[in-house]
């Protein structure tokens, strides 16, 4: 006797990294409804959702890349205000808080870096994380960022004022060891 074939759909252990879409949408509603996400901007309906994601679609001043485990938008890894003059970029990332602290974002933080530094000719990618965010810190360096100070006090949360330390990639920095996630483009 021959087993029935199986319905259940096999999850990857991996994501992959691709240009977010709009069905994530739904995904990127999900993944706002987290306290630790409020700093990212507040996505509370479906049609926010869709305009987050239709606004990170377009090409040119930004590349954002959906982190996708088995056809879900898990996280997202981005570069943003592209400056082609300077040839800069703005770095930053979120990830779903079920999928945290597997290294995950490490690895799709340093593809992206890569990338941005080869293929669209960026010099120099900044990031910043408040300083009682460490998990962004590990990313950061992780993906070959390096620690360039403390801007003192910048933010102001729930009445706290709050440092934020800046890092930056350049392409003259050595290219760390963490492992790459596959980069579907
Ligand atoms: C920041 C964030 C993306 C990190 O995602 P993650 O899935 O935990 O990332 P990783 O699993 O790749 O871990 C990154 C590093 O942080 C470390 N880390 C994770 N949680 C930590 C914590 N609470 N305290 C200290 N270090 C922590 C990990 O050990 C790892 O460091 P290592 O490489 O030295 O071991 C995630 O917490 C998040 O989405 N937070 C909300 C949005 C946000 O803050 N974005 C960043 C804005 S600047």
């Amino acid at each position: 006797m021959t087993d029935a074939p199986s319905t259940l759909q096999v999850v990857p252990d991996l994501p992959r990294l691709r240009v977010i879409e709009e069905r994530d949408a739904p995904a990127v509603l999900d993944a706002f409804d987290d306290d630790a996400m409020r700093r990212q901007g507040t996505i509370r309906t479906l049609e926010e959702a869709q305009n987050w994601v239709s606004f990170m679609g377009g090409r040119g001043e930004r590349l954002a890349l959906a982190l996708d485990l088995g056809g879900s938008m898990i996280g997202a890894v981005v570069v943003s205000s592209i400056d082609q003059e300077n040839e800069t970029g703005w770095f930053w990332y979120w990830m779903h808080r079920e999928h945290r602290g597997r290294g995950w974002m490490s690895r799709a933080a340093v593809t992206l870096a890569d990338y941005a530094l080869t293929d669209m000719f960026l010099h120099r990618l900044e990031l910043g994380h408040r300083a009682n965010n460490p998990a962004s810190g590990g990313v950061a360096r992780a993906a070959g960022f390096v620690m360039e100070g403390v801007e003192r006090e910048k933010f102001l949360v729930d009445g706290v004022r709050v440092d934020v330390h800046t890092y930056s990639r350049l392409v003259t920095d050595p290219w760390p060891e963490t492992q790459r996630l596959p980069l579907d483009l």
